[in-house]
């Protein structure tokens, strides 16, 4: 038997609803092992019409999807990207492999997400530079949407897409005022948001030229490893689907006229993928629940703050995360995390921004002395500010928020972090 005292807790693991198997077993009977299948098309179709985003396309990760948006945007060499600093590395990467290069912009204290203001500070020097960038790509951070409204705003004004990074933010919604003068009078069921007008709410992404999700078994629902792509427009998502399956022509042969990957979801994994969409709501309210467990026990203890949640939105608190003030609070961060992992428990640091990772270089007087470090190759990017995640970096950790969790698990964690206290 197992101790649940002494087992360990592991900061977002998958959880299983138990209608995953019947999804799998029918994926077994029609012999469709292959990255292909009715499983996936109805993955797709089920998972469009949470989201409220027309076409979707399941993938082998949330990194293949953000590449094949960035490729199908024509984001290539000698090119710019605009993207979050504080976020995790799958959201930036395709922009390398597309030979693009990057520009990290900060975030603001009351999302933690891509400040507008930065934003729009950075697409004014782009402009004065005489070159926009391809495509801005903002992470919805921890679950968190980003100010769609002005992000969206200043994307149409300067004529720029967007590629919202929802990797971590399924079941997170936000509210605009151009979604309310779209709607008009049309109604929709508005339990989900807890009474709140649903009609009135967009998922994170759905306005969006293009979405991404991921299905890494640490996200609020898993495939074991997976993505989605999503778009409202339908030749978007042919030619990324096109382009995921190798690029292949409409030949009885193989016939390419040019170059694709090898990026599709397998028929299995959606399968698992259509069984965790029946819980996301409940996944969710679980997660809100640790939330509000969380800084029920913790909110008063000076030194400890929570990440707040934007008034234009909900969020589907992917994870918990707070910021540790070692002064007030009697021990930093790293110690409380070290504390936690003595007795089993995985808490990670916040993410490490962008622009503080050694394979990009955004210090320009270096650009000439240091394409290398230790044989690595490193790449030049610009940042515009940076010091908001470089405080939340230094102060925040994430806190175990599997939606399995037990209230004495939670409690586990809530013992150890007052134990370090003053
Ligand atoms: C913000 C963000 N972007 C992109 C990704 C990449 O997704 P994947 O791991 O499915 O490639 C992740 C997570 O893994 C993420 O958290």
């Amino acid at each position: 038997m197992t101790n649940r005292k002494t087992e360990k807790i592991f900061l977002s693991p998958p959880h299983m609803s138990g209608e995953e198997m019947s999804f799998i077993r029918k994926a077994f009977e029609s012999n469709y092992i292959a990255p292909l299948g009715p499983q996936v098309d109805a993955f797709e179709r089920e998972f469009a019409e949470y989201v409220g985003i027309r076409h979707c396309l399941a993938l082998s990760s949330g990194t293949a999807a953000m590449h094949l948006a960035l490729r199908i945007l024509g984001v290539g060499q000698g090119d710019e990207v605009i993207a979050s600093t504080l976020t995790f590395i799958g959201s930036v990467t395709p922009v390398v492999f597309q030979g693009a290069s990057l520009v990290f912009v900060d975030c603001d204290r009351t999302s933690w997400n891509m400040d507008p203001d930065l934003l729009k500070n950075a697409l004014e020097d782009c402009k004065s530079r005489g070159k926009m960038p391809k495509a801005v790509v903002p992470t919805d951070l921890y679950g968190q949407c980003v100010d769609y409204e002005r992000i969206l705003g200043l994307c149409e004004e300067y004529g720029v897409p967007l590629v919202a990074d929802a990797a971590e933010a399924l079941g997170a919604f936000y509210l605009t005022q151009r979604r309310r003068d779209a709607n008009g009078e049309q109604k929709k069921d508005n339990a989900l948001l807890g009474g709140l007008a649903r009609e009135n709410y967009c998922h994170a992404g759905a306005e969006a030229k293009a979405a991404v999700f991921s299905f890494n078994g640490n996200k609020i629902i898993t495939t074991s490893g997976g993505g989605m792509l999503a778009s409202d427009d339908k030749g978007f998502i042919d030619y990324a689907r096109n382009l995921s399956q190798q690029a292949r022509e409409d030949f009885p042969h193989y016939e390419h006229t040019e170059i694709g990957y090898n990026y599709r979801m397998s028929n299995v994994l959606a399968a698992i993928g259509r069984g965790q969409l029946r819980v996301l709501d409940e996944r969710v309210e679980a997660k809100r629940k640790i939330f509000a467990y969380y800084r029920e026990a913790l909110g008063d203890i000076p030194g400890i703050e929570f990440m707040p949640e934007a008034s234009y939105g909900r969020s589907n608190r992917w994870l918990t995360v707070i910021l540790i003030t070692p002064e007030e609070f009697g021990a930093d961060r790293e110690e409380v995390r070290l504390a936690l992992g003595s007795v089993n428990i995985e808490a990670r640091p916040v993410w490490k921004p962008m622009h503080l990772q050694p394979v990009f270089d955004c210090d320009l007087a270096a650009k000439k002395s240091k394409k290398k470090q230790n044989g690595k190759r490193i790449y030049i990017a610009r940042r515009i500010g940076g010091e908001v995640s470089e405080d939340l970096f230094e102060r925040g950790l994430c806190l175990p928020s599997g939606t399995a969790m037990t209230e004495g698990d939670l409690n586990r964690v809530v013992e150890t972090i007052l134990k370090r206290s003053n």
